[in-house]
């Protein structure tokens, strides 16, 4: 593991990529900087400030922070769904300036078409874009075993638990294997065993087909199990205050938990994540600048 600082930076470790990260980078955020317009008179919110990440091919980036530093914001100026107000998001090169194909999201609660059955939600990329069946439909029952929802395939939304609901939506963003997965507290629905068995099906599939992902999650022991790199996000504005490289070989299994370079970087990562949570207190709303 490797830690690098990032000068002037509230003194603290912050690394974004590091030097020795021969992959093709993917994504990129520069400089970029978030406002939110004012609510109910107030202030204008800055959510993110000079935030720099970058996620190359084929790397998880895992990120942790506490409530409301800006995590979602983040995920939503990648996916084209937000404007960033200063710096910019590049895609292979390519400023992003909207939605694409190339992006697939995962959101936190499951935003299933409650007027199509579960098969339908799975697959309705694919015929969108008028795929003839025999190419998608295969995989679609691969991943509809791999989410345990075979059997459900004529149910609608309404009739499945929330857990469900989300395994669908996940299959959904795997099945289009999109060059880029971002992933906003997936698992946070499921219960504890699903949770794992979606880890581990996410890891190798992210590795097959060569996926960068951004995954989002409040669970520390989730973020190291699945990431090539854990960055912890400050409070708000939030930046990159630290990231760690995680080196155990992919794919992982449960046994990982128990590895000397689990056990080490876990209080690390906890322990940074804490500092930031135990500071929240101390910001002003509109800026997150601690007050005097
Ligand atoms: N559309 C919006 N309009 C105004 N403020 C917003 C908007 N979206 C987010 N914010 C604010 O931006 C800040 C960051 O929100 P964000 O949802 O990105 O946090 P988060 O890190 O994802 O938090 P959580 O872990 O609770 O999901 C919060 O203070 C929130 O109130
Ligand atoms: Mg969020």
């Amino acid at each position: 593991m490797r830690l690098e600082t990032e000068p002037g930076f509230d003194s603290q470790p912050s690394v974004f990529r590091d030097s020795d990260w021969q992959e093709e980078v993917r994504v990129e955020v520069r400089g970029m900087s978030k406002w939110f317009p004012s609510v109910a008179g107030g202030e204008p919110l800055l959510a993110i400030q000079d935030l720099t990440l970058s996620i190359a091919v084929n790397e998880t980036v895992a990120l942790v922070g506490p409530s409301g530093c800006g995590k979602t914001t983040l995920l939503n100026v990648i996916a084209g769904f937000e404007q960033a107000d200063q710096g910019e998001v590049l895609l292979d090169g390519t400023r992003v300036t909207g939605p694409g194909p190339d992006r697939a999201v995962v959101f936190q609660s499951p935003a299933l078409f409650p007027w199509l059955t579960v098969w339908k939600n799975i697959t309705l990329g694919p015929r969108k874009r008028g795929v003839p069946k025999p190419e998608y439909e295969g995989r679609a029952r691969d991943l509809l075993t791999a989410v345990a929802l075979t059997g459900f395939e004529k149910h609608y939304p309404y009739q499945l638990s929330g857990g469900m609901q989300q395994r669908v939506q996940i299959a959904r963003a795997l099945l289009e294997a999109p060059d880029v997965l971002l992933m906003d507290e997936p698992f946070g629905a499921l219960d504890y065993q699903t949770r794992l068995l979606m880890q581990e099906l996410l890891m190798k599939l992210a590795t097959k087909f060569r996926q960068s992902i951004l995954f989002i999650t409040h669970d520390v022991q989730e973020a190291i199990f699945l990431a090539d790199r854990v960055c912890v996000m400050s409070r708000r504005p939030g930046r990159i205050k630290l990231a760690r490289r995680i080196d155990a070989p992919k794919p992982r299994d449960y046994r990982f938990l128990n590895s000397s370079e689990f056990l080490e970087i876990e209080p690390v990562i906890l322990e940074t994540v804490r500092e930031e949570v135990t500071t929240i207190g101390a910001a002003s709303p509109a800026t997150g600048e601690e007050r005097q």
